[in-house]
């Protein structure tokens, strides 16, 4: 759906992205803040020079050249679609998070080589700050006055702290029920936020209503009418985490899955390194990960289904409570022509899986890390994860926002007077 608004800017504006392409059937269209194909409504993605078949296979940029870059996602700017001055704008430059080498998780899982892609130490906690960086960019360059989103919490966060750095006005919308912390992540940065009572099925669909109305022109809705641009960020983990393992793609990875998006933009990352050269031509396996009240996807993978039919979530891992997500067909393409899987978790074995990490690692996942750390965990067990290959698994963000989950038994060894006798008798003698 193009919209009338500021529809479409040089190339340039948009660094090695040409146009945008139907996911579909391949319709070309300008780049403008457009998101659905208007002959199919498929999804529409951003196209580059090297999309082609035609394309020579010169990559525009070197490994050296992309190493002598910041220590943030701009380090790849001439593989996204931004301009090539872009580290020099007001934003809060994500990215570059650690690969932990998780050798302790490993020897209690039984894997060979293990590392935790840990995205919670970027600027608001989670990798939706990735996301949010590519689509402030295009919502700067259409000439958007007000960044908005629909967002299971991270997402809200990430677009008011991205705003109030950027000197736009925010306004996003929430399902009013999320976790406490979220929410005031979300508004302590300034905006608006808006609860709205129903699932973020429900926020979604209105914030689509909102973007077909005057009360939302020249807003930059950044998983909707900029969604193409939005998705792009994810792509940042494959190179990170292919550059980190000294350019190298992984045997096998494991991903959380709310809408899909992150998924297939790691897939499309990977694919990419290879087409330009950067990492050498490889198998892998991508692995997807839901929490069981929320599993549309690994409901349709299990029974060997093409069509992810919505459900209505029901779990505490409220970040992936999508029960209708666009790109669920694509997560089930990508499991499939990989060899990998798409497996779900409890939310108790979300729990344990987040005490896991912790207790052995030292990494405090929120709950989608405890989904994929639990996924991860189920499917070395039902020995569909190939216990010798390199593998790496996500956190995508930080436990202390979603503290109630692993709260109830969590409280001191003991609690004592401040005196030795007293430390003896509780702590000493009693472990
Ligand atoms: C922490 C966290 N991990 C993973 C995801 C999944 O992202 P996607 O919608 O791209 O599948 C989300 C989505 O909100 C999230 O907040
Ligand atoms: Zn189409």
């Amino acid at each position: 759906m193009a919209l009338a608004t500021a529809e479409i800017t040089t190339s340039n504006d948009f660094g090695p992205a040409v146009g945008l392409s139907c996911r579909e059937c391949g319709t070309r269209y300008p780049l403008g803040p457009s998101f659905a194909c208007i002959e199919c409504f498929g999804p529409l993605e951003v196209a580059y020079t090297w999309s082609g078949p035609d394309f020579d296979g010169a990559a525009p940029v070197t490994r050296e050249q992309i190493a002598a870059g910041p220590a943030n996602i701009w380090r790849y700017r001439a593989l996204l679609p931004v301009p090539a001055d872009v580290a020099a704008k007001p934003n809060l430059a994500p990215g570059w998070t650690k690969l932990v080498k998780a050798d302790n998780l490993a020897r209690e899982l039984g894997l060979r080589s293990l590392h935790v892609k840990d995205d919670s130490g970027n600027p608001t906690h989670s990798f939706k700050d990735r996301v949010v960086a590519i689509a402030l960019e295009a919502a700067r360059t259409f000439g958007f006055h007000t960044l908005s989103c629909s967002s299971t919490g991270n997402l809200a966060g990430a677009v008011t702290a991205a705003a109030a750095r950027a000197g736009l006005d925010a306004c996003v919308f929430i399902p009013a029920d999320l976790e406490e912390p979220k929410i005031v992540m979300a508004s302590v940065y300034g905006g608006r936020l808006v609860g709205i009572e129903g699932t973020y099925d429900e926020v979604n669909r209105f914030c689509s209503e909102l973007i077909g109305d005057p009360l939302g022109d020249r807003w930059g809705f950044v998983n909707v009418n900029l969604r193409p641009y939005y998705a792009e960020g994810s792509k940042t983990l494959a190179y990170e985490i292919a550059e980190q393992l000294g350019w190298r793609i992984p045997d096998q990875i494991v991903i959380p899955v709310a809408s899909g998006s992150q998924l297939t933009k790691i897939d499309k990352g990977f694919k990419e390194l290879i087409k330009l050269g950067l990492v050498e031509d490889k198998p892998y396996k991508i692995f997807a990960a839901q929490a069981e009240g929320c599993s549309p996807v690994s409901a349709a993978f299990k029974a060997g289904r093409e069509v992810v039919q919505p459900v209505k979530p029901r779990t505490i891992a409220k970040s992936l409570a999508i029960g209708n997500p666009a790109d669920g067909p694509y997560v089930l393409d990508i499991a499939r022509r990989t060899a990998g899987a798409v497996e779900d978790v409890t939310d108790a074995e979300i729990v344990d899986a987040v005490r896991l990490l912790a207790r052995t690692e030292g990494i405090f996942a929120e709950t989608a890390g405890g989904v994929t750390v639990g996924v991860l965990k189920k499917l070395t067990e039902k020995g569909l994860l190939d216990p010798e290959a390199e593998t790496v698994v996500l956190n995508t963000g930080d436990g202390l926002k979603t503290l109630d989950a692993v709260a109830s038994g969590a409280r001191p060894t003991a609690v004592i007077r401040p005196s030795l006798d007293a430390f003896r008798t509780a702590v000493v003698e009693n472990s």
